[in-house]
């Protein structure tokens, strides 16, 4: 696992979306996995900047989704779907009809979540997914307990979770129960995984994820068995690693994309 700590927050930003820009650049057709939440919203801003100054496009790229609300109308701003084109997609030459989510809105949740898998291998497999971690240690929707192979499935949130998400709702009691997320599994087929955390609240899952033990009561530290996984985290986030001393030395100074 490569642990990339920077200064800032937006220092961790400008990392992440020089990986983003890199692949775009070498690979125009690339699938890339987005996620929601407020880490990667650093790294969006300046993708988009860089896309108004014409030095990234994503117009050949596809863009998929690491999880999705059941119960929200598909018209809900809080809605995944909804979030990532009003944080990223809208704002760049990534047409609406490539971007895919799981169809939360089917009668029949589990096929939807089969044939969200499916969809998944046909475009290719996901070159590149980002994500952020929970207080708890989950990774898109995959609480704590879930298997580490598991695939893209319905989930029942924790109340930790809905706590940690009622921010973004108008009442806590507005925040859905249930979810469909990619399961572990989905997410570690991606060919590069990439985790952002700022902040002193990630200090203790991040150290979890890393350096505990692989368990899935910290479904993040299914990072660990990943052959090309990247941690980005600012000084706040990294607050709680034993090994951070290497893992500044070993980075320091080098380019993003020369370790990366
Ligand atoms: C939600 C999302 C996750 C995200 C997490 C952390 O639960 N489903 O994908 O990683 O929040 O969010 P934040 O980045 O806002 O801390």
């Amino acid at each position: 696992m490569e642990v990339v700590i920077t200064w800032t927050a937006e220092d961790a930003a400008r990392v992440v979306a020089d990986v983003v820009m890199r692949l775009v650049a070498e690979r125009p057709a690339a699938v890339l996995g987005l996620a929601t939440g407020t880490s990667p919203l650093g790294a969006y801003r300046l993708l988009i900047e860089e896309h108004r100054a014409r030095k990234v496009f994503f117009a050949a790229a596809r863009a998929v989704l690491l999880d999705e609300y059941i119960g929200l109308p598909p018209d809900h701003p809080e809605a995944y779907r909804a979030v990532i084109r009003r944080e990223f997609t809208d704002h760049v030459d990534l047409a609406p009809d490539r971007l895919h989510g799981p169809d939360v809105w089917a009668d029949d949740l589990p096929a939807a979540c089969a044939r969200y898998d499916r969809l998944l291998a046909e475009l290719g497999g996901v070159d590149l997914q980002l994500l952020g971690i929970g207080t708890d240690g989950h990774l898109g929707f995959n609480e704590p307990g879930s298997s580490l192979r598991s695939r893209t499935r319905v989930k029942t949130l924790t109340t930790a979770t809905r706590a940690d998400n009622a921010r973004f709702f108008a009442s806590p009691d507005e925040v859905p129960h249930h979810v469909v997320t990619q399961g572990l599994g989905t997410i570690t087929d991606a060919r590069h995984v990439l985790l952002v955390a700022t902040g002193k609240p990630k200090a203790e899952p991040v150290a979890r994820a890393v350096e505990g033990p692989l368990a899935a009561v910290c479904p993040a530290s299914v990072l660990q068995l990943h052959p090309h996984a990247t941690v980005v985290l600012d000084e706040a986030a990294a607050a709680g690693l034993q090994l951070a001393d290497y893992y500044r030395e070993a980075y320091a100074g080098k380019p993003s994309w020369q370790h990366l």
